[in-house]
């Protein structure tokens, strides 16, 4: 079977065969297939992408949570979600194409995640899209999932993009900070060197005892608290640091070494929360601040899961408009905040224009992948 795929393949596509992503570059508009399973999300999108103008349409996006399946684990378990992938992921993909009015041939690209994430999870969605370009005969953009959701933020964005960018993403893998130049060229300014913020959230909501995912259930306890602030001190750690990394293990500790001391902090979980969050929101917006004014930013974004914080936007957006006037800020649609595959699409239609597609055989995870 894998001789007779081979043989085939080699007719068909031979590996460096640039013929079919050279003529996408001609199309006025182009359709993307976007796929995305990094982690626990299962997700399809299809946009469709104004060569000229940049503008991008999301005809569908399509994700298929498991966050009801991993609750009850207290977080992801890896072997659990890429099996729950395999089931999902066609149907996924069916429905994507449906709700777009698209046909496979119709499409011009696939875009999928090669990492970082969950290997199981990763391999699903990219052999999947490894099988779908052989029957297709399409080319493949594979993306990296933090550019995946930095390019969140291209989607219908509220105001103009002006470069040099300065883009926060904060996600339950990743805290970091990237200036991105009008060639879309990505500097890495810094990362967090143990917890990223939402894992943070997640870690802070089980010493809590509030369940998976954390980021939502410590945001609702915190907004619904209206009591004294202050009375509970957590560290801001790296705030004030020379440099744009971050660390949030530090801040998970002293939560537990509170919660140790203090016999009734079930009763008083919404402060515990309130707190706590605040810590997380004065490191992001403090260190993104710094940064935006040391390479004079013209744009500021926020990405990922943690970006669906209300708390964070509204301070995000009181604080820039105080400390940096004139800069835009562009927060991405709370459907793209999360692991979705429209983002994914999204950052294919911009890197298309620097970067080749590949043929399938071509296509492989890395679970580690580094952002370039
Ligand atoms: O980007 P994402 O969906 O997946 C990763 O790439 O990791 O981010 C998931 C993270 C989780 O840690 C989750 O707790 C957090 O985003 N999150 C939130 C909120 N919604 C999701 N954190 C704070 N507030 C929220 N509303
Ligand atoms: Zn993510």
């Amino acid at each position: 079977m894998f001789r007779f795929t081979f043989i085939l393949y080699k007719k068909t596509l031979p590996v460096n065969n640039l013929s079919f992503p050279l003529n996408t570059l001609q199309y006025i508009y182009m359709y993307i297939l976007g796929i995305e399973t990094s982690c626990d999300e299962t997700a399809a999108s299809v946009v469709k992408a104004d060569q000229k103008t940049g503008r991008l349409l999301v005809l569908s996006n399509v994700i298929s949570s498991q966050i009801e399946i991993h609750k009850k684990y207290g977080g992801v378990v890896p072997e659990v979600a890429a099996r729950e992938h395999v089931l999902n992921m066609l149907p996924v993909v069916e429905e994507a194409l449906q709700i777009a009015k698209i046909k496979p041939t119709q499409l011009d690209l696939l875009a999928v995640t090669k990492g970082p994430g969950l290997i199981t999870s990763l391999i699903t969605g990219l052999e999947t899209v490894r099988a779908l370009s052989f029957a297709w005969q399409k080319p493949v953009m594979e993306i990296n999932h933090i550019e995946g959701h930095i390019y969140s933020n291209f989607i219908n964005p509220a105001t103009p993009i002006k470069f040099p960018a300065l883009i926060l993403t904060v996600s339950g893998g990743h805290t970091t900070l990237v200036l991105m130049d009008k060639k879309r060229k990505i500097k890495i300014l810094g990362e967090t060197r143990d917890d990223a913020a939402g894992e943070a959230y997640d870690k802070g909501a089980k010493m809590l005892g509030l369940g998976y995912p954390g980021g939502p259930i410590i945001s609702r306890f915190a907004a619904a608290y209206h009591g004294p602030k202050n009375r509970l001190q957590f560290p801001r750690p790296m705030l004030t640091a020379p440099n744009f990394d971050f660390s949030f293990s530090g801040l998970k500790t002293a939560l537990f070494y509170q919660l140790k001391k203090d016999p009734n902090w079930q009763k008083r979980r919404a402060e515990y929360c309130f707190e706590f969050q605040q810590a997380i929101i004065d490191v992001l917006i403090g260190k993104t601040i710094k940064a935006a004014k040391k390479f004079k930013a013209r744009t500021v974004m926020l990405s990922g899961g943690v970006s669906a914080n209300q708390e964070l936007r509204d301070q995000l957006t009181q604080t820039v408009e105080k400390e940096l006037k004139g800069i835009n800020l562009l927060m991405p649609a709370k459907e793209y905040t999360t692991d979705n595959a429209a983002m994914v699409a999204a950052a294919a239609a911009f890197k298309i224009k620097h970067q080749k597609p590949v043929s399938f055989s071509a296509l492989k995870v890395d679970s580690s992948l580094q952002l370039k």
